[in-house]
C-alpha cells in the first residue's frame, strides 16, 4: 500500500520547497562520473512533480542551480546547463497535458542565452496552466536575492514610490523574486546536510524543516509522502501556545 492513503488531504502544504542534494555522492558509491548522478536526479524531479500534483499541492520549488554553484568544474556546470535544457524541452508537452505551469527564480540574466530562451518559451507556453506551479531556483541565492530587493527598494525610495514608513513584510516581499509566490510550509533537503545553503531564508521564517539521508536520486514518490506526513504531524504554533492554536 502507498504511504499516499495515509495523508490526509485536508492538511497539504500549499507550497513545498526542495534543496536536492546527494547526486554526486550517489554517483560516486557507484563509480560513476558526477553527471551520472545529476541525470538520475532529473528522474527523482519528474517523480516529485508527479506526486505533488497528486496530492494536490500547489506550489513546488526545487533549488537547481545557487549562484554558488558557478564555481564548480566547468564541465560540471555545462552538463547541467544542458540538461535543462534538454529536460524543459521534453517536458513542456507533458507540463501543459498535466495543467503545470513553469516559474523560475534567481538570477536567471546570468544563465546562458540558449537556457534563458529555453526557459522563458517554457514559461510562456504554460503561463495559461492553473494547476501546480513548479518553480526552479537558477542562479538563486537568498543574499543575492536580498541585495536585489535592497537595491530595487532603494531605487524607488528615491523615485518617492516607497517611504519608510511602507516598509514591512508585504513590501519586502514584494521585491523578492518570489513575489506573488506564497512561503513553503514545508522545506526538505536530501543527503543527511543539515543546512539551508542560502535557500529561501527571507520565505523560510515559519517552514517545517524536514531532513533525509537519503540523497536525492534516491528520493521518489513514497519519500516524498512520508515527508508530507511527518509534516502533517507538526503542530504549527507560529509563535503561540498550544493553547492559542
Ligand atoms: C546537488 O547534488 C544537486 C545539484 C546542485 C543539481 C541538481 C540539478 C538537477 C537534479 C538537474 C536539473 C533539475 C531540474 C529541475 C530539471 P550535489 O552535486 O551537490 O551532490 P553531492 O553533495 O553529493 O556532491
Amino acid at each position: 500500500m502507498s504511504k499516499k492513503e495515509d495523508i490526509n488531504k485536508d492538511n497539504i502544504p500549499v507550497h513545498i520547497a526542495i534543496i536536492m542534494d546527494g547526486n554526486g555522492r550517489w554517483a560516486k558509491e557507484r563509480d560513476e562520473p558526477r553527471f551520472v548522478g545529476h541525470q538520475e536526479g532529473v528522474i527523482s524531479v519528474k517523480a516529485i512533480v508527479e506526486a505533488a500534483t497528486e496530492i494536490d499541492v500547489k506550489y513546488l520549488t526545487f533549488y537547481a542551480f545557487s549562484t554558488e554553484n558557478w564555481s564548480r568544474p566547468k564541465e560540471e556546470v555545462d552538463a547541467l546547463m544542458s540538461l535543462l535544457v534538454k529536460t524543459i524541452k521534453s517536458e513542456v508537452l507533458d507540463l501543459n497535458k498535466n495543467n503545470i505551469r513553469l516559474l523560475t527564480i534567481g538570477n536567471i540574466n546570468d544563465l546562458p542565452k540558449d537556457v534563458q530562451e529555453e526557459l522563458n518559451e517554457a514559461i510562456e507556453e504554460t503561463s495559461m496552466n492553473t494547476g501546480l506551479s513548479l518553480v526552479i531556483a537558477l542562479s538563486y541565492s537568498s543574499r543575492w536575492e536580498i541585495q536585489n530587493a535592497i537595491q530595487n527598494i532603494l531605487k524607488d525610495s528615491k523615485k518617492g514610490l516607497v517611504t519608510e514608513e511602507d516598509i514591512d513584510d508585504d513590501l519586502i516581499g514584494n521585491y523578492l523574486t518570489t513575489k506573488n509566490i506564497p512561503d513553503p510550509e514545508l522545506l526538505i533537503r536530501t543527503s543527511g546536510e543539515y543546512r539551508i545553503s542560502n535557500f529561501l531564508l527571507w520565505q523560510i521564517a515559519y517552514s517545517e524543516l524536514y531532513f533525509t539521508n537519503k540523497y536525492w536520486p534516491d528520493f521518489r514518490k513514497e519519500e516524498f509522502f512520508e515527508a508530507v506526513i511527518d509534516y502533517q504531524k507538526r503542530e504549527r504554533r507560529f509563535g503561540k501556545t498550544s493553547e492559542q492554536i
